[in-house]
């Protein structure tokens, strides 16, 4: 007799799924027999990272019969100096995913609730579940953008952490350091509100210096070095938080979470910014391009803020497995309740002239 493993896990473990991924280009070349293919899935940089990454990857490829630095001790000086904070608010993560999941896990719990948008990054949702405690997802506010009053009324006495991506993934919507203040002083103190700046290099000049402008004693800033820095395939990322949270944090964080290569190329991508701005330079005018294009044809789901623009059709199903047949791998947004949204990470200049080129005629035979 075979054991329903199901019933013998955590409880919680029924109302979880396993988060799905854009689905890497073997995959599409194995389904459709196709010799190559474009990922517009992931919100990856697809100008690759830094060479001065790649070399310090290689570097370290000769090292990996040790354990990497546990306490990622460079890494943290680095982002200590930069952040202007103390190495003790810095906790490094196998991504920023990670970085989530282990404040999420480290403070909410059985009886506890987390807030976030109903639109909001999944992760949230997956890892409150996880945790025991109950993911309160507040309605979106204007189809896609966080209603950051309702999330306010949504904090009772129960609520640990609150999270909120800004920009938001996958919506692409941007909320202005004010708006974002007026959120956190809405809130209890005791709180901790996890502002998820993944795409924070997209629109440094309007977030500025987040962690120092924005106020509050729970504040957590989270970055990642998998979007502009280029480095998703290493995993790794980070917040700036208390050292209170901080230490809390360290104690759920596994050890040696981060690996010795993605140590290795943060340290040198972080060395590099002026080669990481300006691939966010050349990504923002290529967003632009395709975000004009849909706009004209109609298509245009609201501007993104992030690496990733929204194509809105009330087909947008059937155009993502037409595309897929061509060997374009964009995202649907069905998961996020938003089944006629298609997300489309901006590639380089040649991928998106592919992804339009194959859109165009789509367009035509659904129009027939
Ligand atoms: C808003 C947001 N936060 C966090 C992440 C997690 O990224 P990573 O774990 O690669 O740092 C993503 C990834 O897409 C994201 O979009």
């Amino acid at each position: 007799m075979s054991v329903d493993w199901l019933q013998q896990a955590v409880p919680q473990a029924a109302g979880l799924y396993p988060y799905v991924p854009g689905k890497p280009v073997e995959q599409l070349l194995r389904e459709k027999g196709l010799a190559e293919a474009v990922k517009l899935a992931s919100n990856e940089n697809p100008y690759g990272p830094s060479p001065k990454a790649v070399a310090a990857i290689c570097k370290a490829a000769a090292e990996v019969h040790r354990y990497p630095d546990g306490n990622a001790t460079t890494l943290k000086q680095m982002l200590a100096a930069y952040h202007r904070v103390d190495v003790e608010q810095i906790l490094p993560g196998n991504g920023s995913n990670e970085v989530l999941e282990i404040l999420i896990r480290s403070f909410a719990g059985p009886g506890d609730s987390v807030v976030f948008s109903r639109r909001g990054f999944i992760v949230y949702a997956l890892a409150a579940q996880a945790a025991g405690a109950r993911g309160i997802a507040v309605p979106e506010r204007d189809g896609l953008s966080h209603d950051l009053e309702a999330m306010s009324m949504a904090v009772d006495e129960s609520t640990k952490v609150v999270c909120l991506a800004n920009p938001n993934n996958p919506t692409g919507t941007l909320h202005a350091p004010e708006a974002i203040q007026r959120f956190l002083d809405s809130l209890p103190r005791d709180v901790v509100v996890i502002v998820d700046e993944a795409y924070y290099e997209y629109v440094a000049d309007v977030l500025g210096d987040s962690w120092h402008d924005l106020k509050h004693p729970g504040l957590v800033i989270s970055r990642t070095f998998s979007k502009a820095y280029g480095l998703a395939g290493c995993r790794i990322g980070y917040a700036v938080a208390d050292a209170g949270i901080v230490a809390v944090a360290n104690r759920f964080r596994e050890p040696f979470n981060v690996s010795l290569p993605a140590l290795a190329a943060a340290e040198a991508a972080l060395d590099d910014r002026d080669w990481v701005m300006d691939k966010v330079a050349c990504c923002k005018t290529e967003r632009a391009r395709l975000e004009q294009a849909l706009a004209e044809h109609g298509l245009l789901g609201g501007h993104s803020y992030g690496n990733f623009v929204l194509l809105r059709h009330a087909q947008a199903g059937n155009i993502l497995h037409k595309l897929e047949d061509q060997g374009i791998i964009p995202r649907s947004l069905a998961p996020y309740g938003m089944a006629d949204y298609l997300r489309v990470s901006v590639g380089t200049g040649r991928e998106n002239d592919r992804f339009l080129s194959a859109l165009w005629p789509i367009l035509d035979a659904l129009q027939e």
